[in-house]
Order: C-alpha cells, then sequence, then structure tokens
C-alpha cells in the first residue's frame, strides 16, 4: 500500500506514543521506508531505540545533537508525507502558530509533502476553546487530522480524545498520497435552513452543519475540488469553496445551479419542508393577538437533483427520531443511489454533536448500521463506501 514511500513519524508527548511504535511497524509492513522525530516528552513515553529497533533509523529527537547539522530540512524534505500521531494539545498549538522550537515542528514546517495529524489527549482538553481554535488552523492549512476517537483514555475514563488506531492512521496517509479524489468534483450541503415568518423570526431546525462540514473536509482531503452549499458556518480549508444560503429556495438554486458539473453530490443539510406561504414584512406583535401562519411546502432539494439528466452519483440523508423507517422509504423511493439515516433523538447522534451513528441504506433497501463514530470517521467510512459504489467512468 506504501511501498517505497518515505513517511516522517513524528511523536509528541502524550501516553498514546506507545501506539506510534506500533504504527511505525505498521507503516513498515505496509512497505513504507519510516523515520521518527520525537519531542523531549515523547521521550519519556517510549524510548528512542524502540523506534529505532523498529525502522532501522536511530530517531531524530534535538535541532543540536544531530551527526545532520540540519536534520529538520533533511527529514521534512525527504518526506512524501508526514504523521503526527500522537499530536498533544501543545504540539498542535505550536504546529496551529508555527512555534518551531523543537525539531518535530521544525520537521513539520520544513517538509511540503502532506501532513496527517492524530490528536490524543483527555475529552476536557480536546474541548477547551483553545484546542478547538488550534485545530481547526491546522485545517485550515491543510492537515489532514484523523480523530480523535471516542472510547477508553488513560487513568480510566471514557469520551472522546483517543489516538485513533494506528491501521486508520495507515489509510490516511495512504489516502492523502494516492489523492484517491483528485479530479473530482464535489459538492456537499450542510446545515438547516430558516424560512422567515417576519423580519426577525423564522423556522428552522437544530442542524449544525458539523456533518456535512465533515464530508466536505474529509473529501477535499482525498483531493476532491468541494462547493459546498451551506446554511452553517463553514471550515476554512483549500479545497473546499462555500456558496453561503439561509432559505431552502436558496439552497435549491446554489445546489441545483453546481449539481450538473459534480461527480457526486452529498446532501447532508436540514431543509425545511414547509416554510410561511406569506412572511409578514413587518415583526409580529404581541398585542396584536396570535398569528395564523399558513404554511407551503418548499422546494425538494433531493428530487430536484435525483431528476437532472445526467444526475451526479447522489447521497441523500434523512434525520429521523425514534425509528430509521422514513429513511428506508426515502432510500428506496427517492432515485438516489445511497442515503445515511440517524436517529437525531439517540444521545450522542445527529444535530450539534461531534459524533454520529448512523444506517446507510442502498436503493434495494439493504441496510448497514455503523457504529457510534466522530463525524470525521463516518465521513471517512461513507467516502469510501462512495468511492466502491461509484463507477465514474
Ligand atoms: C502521564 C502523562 C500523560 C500525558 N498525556 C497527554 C496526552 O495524552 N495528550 C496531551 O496533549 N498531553 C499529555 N500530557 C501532557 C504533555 O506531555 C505535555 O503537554 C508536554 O509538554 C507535551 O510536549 P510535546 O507536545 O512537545 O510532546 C501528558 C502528561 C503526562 C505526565
Amino acid at each position: 500500500m506504501l511501498t517505497g514511500r518515505r513517511i516522517v513519524l513524528g511523536v509528541s508527548g502524550g501516553v498514546a506514543a506507545y501506539k506510534a511504535a506500533y504504527l511505525a511497524r505498521r507503516l513498515m509492513e505496509a512497505g513504507a521506508k519510516v523515520r521518527c522525530v520525537l519531542t523531549d516528552a515523547a521521550t519519556e513515553f517510549v524510548g528512542a531505540q524502540t523506534f529505532a529497533a523498529i525502522t532501522g533509523e536511530y530517531p531524530v529527537v534535538g535541532f543540536f545533537d544531530e551527526a545532520d547539522v540540519s536534520p529538520h530540512t533533511t527529514l521534512g524534505q525527504w518526506a512524501d508525507a508526514m504523521i503526527i500521531a500522537p499530536a498533544t494539545a501543545a504540539t498542535m498549538a505550536k504546529l496551529a502558530s508555527g512555534l518551531s522550537d523543537n525539531v518535530l515542528i521544525g520537521t513539520a514546517l520544513a517538509a511540503e509533502a502532506p501532513l496527517v495529524v492524530a490528536p490524543a489527549m483527555h475529552t476536557e482538553m480536546w474541548s477547551k476553546p483553545a484546542t478547538q481554535r488550534n485545530i481547526a488552523e491546522i485545517v485550515a492549512d491543510g492537515a489532514i487530522v484523523v480523530g480523535p476517537a471516542v472510547g477508553p483514555l488513560a487513568g480510566g475514563d471514557v469520551g472522546q480524545g483517543r489516538m485513533v488506531e494506528p491501521e486508520a492512521i495507515v489509510a490516511a496517509v495512504a489516502a492523502a498520497l494516492t489523492r484517491e479524489l483528485d479530479g473530482w468534483r464535489v459538492l456537499v450541503t450542510a446545515g438547516g435552513t430558516r424560512e422567515a415568518i417576519d423580519p426577525v423570526r423564522y423556522i428552522g431546525n437544530r442542524s449544525s452543519g458539523k456533518m456535512g462540514n465533515a464530508i466536505a473536509v474529509e473529501a477535499a482531503s482525498r483531493g476532491a475540488d468541494v462547493v459546498l452549499v451551506t446554511s452553517a458556518p463553514p471550515p476554512a480549508m483549500a479545497g473546499v469553496s462555500v456558496i453561503s444560503v439561509e432559505t431552502a429556495q436558496e439552497m435549491a438554486e446554489a445546489t441545483w445551479a453546481q449539481a450538473g458539473d459534480c461527480d457526486v453530490a452529498v446532501m447532508a443539510a436540514a431543509v425545511a419542508d414547509f416554510r410561511p406561504k406569506n412572511p409578514e414584512a413587518a415583526k409580529l406583535r404581541r398585542n396584536e393577538g396570535l398569528p395564523a401562519i399558513d404554511l407551503e411546502p418548499t422546494p425538494d432539494v433531493l428530487a430536484g437533483v435525483a431528476a437532472m439528466e445526467p444526475r451526479p452519483f447522489l447521497v441523500g440523508f434523512a434525520a429521523e427520531t425514534g425509528s430509521l423507517d422514513g429513511a428506508l422509504r426515502k432510500a428506496t423511493s427517492k432515485d438516489i443511489d445511497l442515503l445515511v439515516g440517524n436517529d437525531v433523538a439517540k444521545t450522542g447522534s445527529g444535530f450539534a454533536t461531534d459524533t454520529n451513528e448512523v444506517t446507510v441504506y442502498t436503493p434495494d433497501g439493504s441496510a448497514e448500521t455503523w457504529p457510534l463514530l466522530t463525524k470525521r470517521e463516518v465521513a471517512s467510512r461513507l467516502w469510501d463506501r462512495i468511492i466502491a459504489s461509484y463507477d465514474r467512468g
């Protein structure tokens, strides 16, 4: 899978450093040439000798204690791809701001190769605004971030923060090097629409756009040219161009204008089914009594794309509560290629969470339920599934 590819593995100082030794082994087994660069803190968790024994090369640990006068540029220029696993909160902060005060960050700055980052830390550290700001910067700068996953953490805790398994990191670096969506144009819709009642109020829904954003970011990190039609705050990432919309009508118009040029359309937005027929021009007032709000149907964005001739490979989403029967009906009746159903009432799933548990349906009604995963992991599996199902010709 990685035959002859030159991989720099950067290891920073978290408990998951023990898994980095196994990751080095898996990279070697996949045919890669591996060189490691460790932070000082990483050596508190795993000895440099371990990586030397696995890769056949002594890891680089300091700027100034190496035979090489410029180890960071030598390693950075050598790399076909670089991985940082585990990436601690401290290392991510340095990476986000370009603070090259250790040789791992120096190498990451000197490298022009794809960078895969696998964060690992306690849930509290991961969810802090500072960490989230840093990770957003890292993604915006073009790195491919995998995880963190939900699961057991150090000290017996459980939550999001666990480094993804080495196999997933090997797969991510292989995908980054093959850029299997190079040349693909992809349309993603995200967020919930707002339908005006009056200039102040609207009918909306709880969609945060996180699932659609993850799908867009995953596609761009695999090399796709992505158009994201969204009513939610978008991710900043090279390869993702954003069209901001608010209403179902605007989402329909933007989507239909773009879909004809796309290979794949993934419709993750939560589009209103109904809107006020005659939105008021001025704010409704309490003292004028209870208003009667007449509703009318909104355009069916998904059906509009399904009716195009030719049309892109089409993936729909269905947000259900309690039972996924509606998702199954949509999968078999809407002339689409895949349907992702989720129960948004379930803990950890659906709107505004970072995780999701989904069932993927095909038009013949067959179903595959995935475990509770981060939205990025769902996005990654979904793209694997699309690539396996879509014959691009
Ligand atoms: C036992 C122990 C476990 C730690 N695990 C983590 C961790 O999983 N993630 C993290 O971000 N920091 C963790 N830290 C804190 C880092 O080691 C510390 O922030 C260090 O400065 C990171 O340096 P580095 O990023 O240069 O390797 C841990 C510290 C200790 C003592």
